[in-house]
Formats: C-alpha cells, structure tokens, sequence
C-alpha cells in the first residue's frame, strides 16, 4: 500500500536529509543545488521556512523558502527522483503558500532556469512570469541559462 505523502516543518537539524534529496534531484552539470552551508545560512535568517515531505520515516521532497515584509521568495524545492510525480512538490508549495497565508504575506516569487521542466510545474500551481534574467545561471560546462521569474498572488 503507497503511505500518505506528511509534511513536517524541519530546521537546521534536517539539513542532511535535505541534503540527500538535494543530490539526488538536481543535475550538479546546471550548478544549482545549494551546499548545506548556504541552506543553514538561508535557515538562519528571520523569515525563513523549511518543510520536509515525508512518506513513513523517509524524506521525499523539501521545499525553503523566506518572506520579507509582505512578499517571500520560494528559494529551493526538489523531490527524489523516484518520487517526482506523486503529488510531494505540489504537497509542498501547497504548504508554504499555506503558511505564508497565516502571515499576510501577499505573493510568492522565484527563479528558475527557462529549461528546466519545472517550469511547466510551478505553471500547473498557477505561477504566472513576471520577468526574464538573460544569462542568469552559469552551467558547469561554462554556457549560460536565462532564469524566468515568476509569481503567484496569495489571496
Ligand atoms: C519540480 C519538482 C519539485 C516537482 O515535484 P513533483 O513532486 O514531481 O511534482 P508534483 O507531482 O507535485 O506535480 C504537480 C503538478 O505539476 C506537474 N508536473 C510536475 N513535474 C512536471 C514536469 N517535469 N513537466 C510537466 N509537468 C510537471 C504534474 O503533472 C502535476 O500536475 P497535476 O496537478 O495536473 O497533476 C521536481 O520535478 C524536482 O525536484 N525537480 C528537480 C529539482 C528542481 O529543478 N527544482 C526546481 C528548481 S528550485
């Protein structure tokens, strides 16, 4: 039987688990996986959130994100490969959108490269583009990636 996709909110005490998934979701070739140094950096500032995707007592997916004032940035979400499609990631911003609500934080924004399938994800949460950074990432074999930036309004 599949266990129920639960989600916790974590802290810098998670951070390796949050580490295992990040290796395992993102391809290191597009430089975009953060070390657990900048993830503790990130945990650190006020604002910040981290929640953890759990199936029983394995981690499936995070997502950190962090609000200033009204507005917050959604800074890193991934999903174990072998579980990317089940509903975690959604699970996951369904959360902090959630969390960020109980706030009065009014939009979410991020950044991601303008190839990355996940591009098409965070459209099916009803994120809408706001802009285009040109050349904004720098892949390991030196070329460059555009990143859109998107947005989602809070209601
Ligand atoms: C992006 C990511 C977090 C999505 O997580 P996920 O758990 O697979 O997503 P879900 O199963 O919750 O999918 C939610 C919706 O998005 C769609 N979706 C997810 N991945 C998609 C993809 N690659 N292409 C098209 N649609 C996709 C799903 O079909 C689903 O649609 P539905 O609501 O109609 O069923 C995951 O693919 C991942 O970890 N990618 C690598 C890390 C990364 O690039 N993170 C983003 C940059 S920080």
């Amino acid at each position: 039987m599949t266990k129920e996709i639960e989600i916790v909110e974590a802290d810098a005490r998670d951070i390796e688990e949050v580490m295992t998934v990040m290796n395992l979701a993102f391809d290191p070739r597009n430089g975009e996986a953060w070390t657990a140094a900048q993830c503790a950096g990130a945990l650190s500032l006020p604002g910040s959130v981290l929640f953890l995707a759990r199936s029983g007592r394995r981690a499936l997916g995070f997502a950190l994100a962090r609000s200033v004032a009204d507005e917050a940035e959604l800074l890193l979400i991934a999903v174990r490969p072998d579980s990317q499609r089940s509903g975690a990631g959604k699970t996951l911003v369904g959360k902090i959108v959630s969390s960020y609500a109980s706030k009065a934080i009014k939009k979410i924004h991020l950044e991601v490269r303008t190839d990355n399938p996940a591009l098409a994800f965070y459209g099916r949460l009803g994120f809408v583009q706001s802009g285009l950074r040109r050349n904004y990432y720098r892949r390991s074999d030196g070329q460059f990636t555009d990143a859109a930036t998107l947005s989602l309004e809070i209601v």
